[in-house]
């Protein structure tokens, strides 16, 4: 029998529970539980912390199951954390939590979750509260130092410039991506929170400029604490109007030196939209193969137009 309690907030008494409960997850799943600066909102002690739901066994007085609620501009965004021992053969854990989650939120409210290496019980709780996938991303993985291919050309980079660099960098990451759901659409506060991240490092955001214009970047990211040592191709990029000209292999073979060599790396990731057949393709040459598929399911608000007639 689980019995569902909402995290009251500051709740530091649970912060132990949630913690082995997210290191379990991550032994058996292969994959972070969740990210840092979502461990620091959980305390409080960056601002108002989130709500969040807790799924607590009545038989053992344990956490099995976290749902993290957040908002923002786009919608409403959950998290799902469930204890694998609960999650077959009926997702019950899962269930609950979405549907409490779901009562926590607006009806109009547009739902989205990522689900890392989504199982079936997963997509089955997923799909019976409303929710329908609509994105999927790979992790793709490569041992470091890599065989750069002969192809790629020796770029002249430069660091990126803090306090100089924002809006030009903005300007031409929103056009390379302009039909990305995510990243075509990044303002100043956003790049701004970026930069006071912990593990931002100008030094690893290489700025490819020619005649004095920026052309294209590749941004890394090291995940400090993580064995093997990680290394992301976080965010790369190439002036559309230079895409197909070999750029773009001159720019991961930068990245993935400085996250070798200057930051003793042994494993590079990073993300990429499966549909991406471009940017696959340059990964594929380098070597990065998959490690893991994430699915994002969203629930579509419910026009609440008509109930106020
Ligand atoms: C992905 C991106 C960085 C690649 O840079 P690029 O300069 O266009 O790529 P390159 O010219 O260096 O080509 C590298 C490889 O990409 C693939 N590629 C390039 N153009 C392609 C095309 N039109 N169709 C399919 N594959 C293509 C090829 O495998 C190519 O290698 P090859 O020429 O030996 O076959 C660039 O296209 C870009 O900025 N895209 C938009 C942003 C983006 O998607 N970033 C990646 C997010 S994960």
């Amino acid at each position: 029998m689980t019995d569902i309690r909402i995290l009251p907030r500051r709740a530091e008494e649970y912060l132990a529970q949630l913690l082995t409960l997210a290191q379990e997850i991550e032994a058996h799943d292969g994959h972070r539980a969740l990210e840092d600066h979502r461990w620091i909102d959980l305390t409080g002690s960056a601002g108002e912390p989130t709500l969040g739901l807790l799924a607590i066994d009545a038989a053992s007085r344990s956490v099995v199951g976290y749902l993290r609620l957040s908002s923002s501009r786009k919608g409403v965004e959950f998290e799902l954390l469930v204890k694998p021992d609960f999650r077959r053969p009926i997702p019950a854990v899962a269930k609950m939590l979405l549907e409490a989650g779901l009562r926590e939120v607006d009806p109009a409210s547009r739902v989205s979750i990522w689900v890392p290496n989504p199982e079936a019980s997963q997509e089955l709780a997923l799909v019976g509260a409303g929710f329908t996938p609509d994105r999927e991303v790979v992790q793709l993985r490569m041992p470091l130092p890599a065989s750069i291919p002969e192809t790629a050309p020796n770029l002249q980079l430069r660091p990126f410039q803090v306090g100089k660099d924002e809006m030009e960098w903005l300007e031409l990451n929103n056009r390379a991506f302009m039909w990305h759901p995510d990243q075509g659409d990044w303002d100043l506060a956003t790049l701004e929170e970026r930069e006071t991240e912990p593990w931002f490092d100008p030094v690893g955001f290489l700025i490819l400029e020619t005649d004095g214009v920026m052309r294209g970047f590749c941004w890394t990211k090291v995940h400090e604490g993580s064995e093997p040592r990680m290394g992301e191709i976080y965010v790369i990029a190439v002036d559309p109007d230079l895409v197909g000209s070999g750029t773009g292999r001159g720019l991961l073979a930068a990245g993935l030196d400085h996250l070798a060599n200057a930051r003793g790396v042994t494993t590079a990731m990073l993300y990429v939209e499966s549909s991406n057949v471009r940017a696959r393709k340059l990964y594929d040459s380098f070597g990065f193969r998959a490690d893991h598929l994430d699915r994002r399911y969203v629930r579509q608000g419910r026009d609440t137009s008509a109930d106020n007639q």
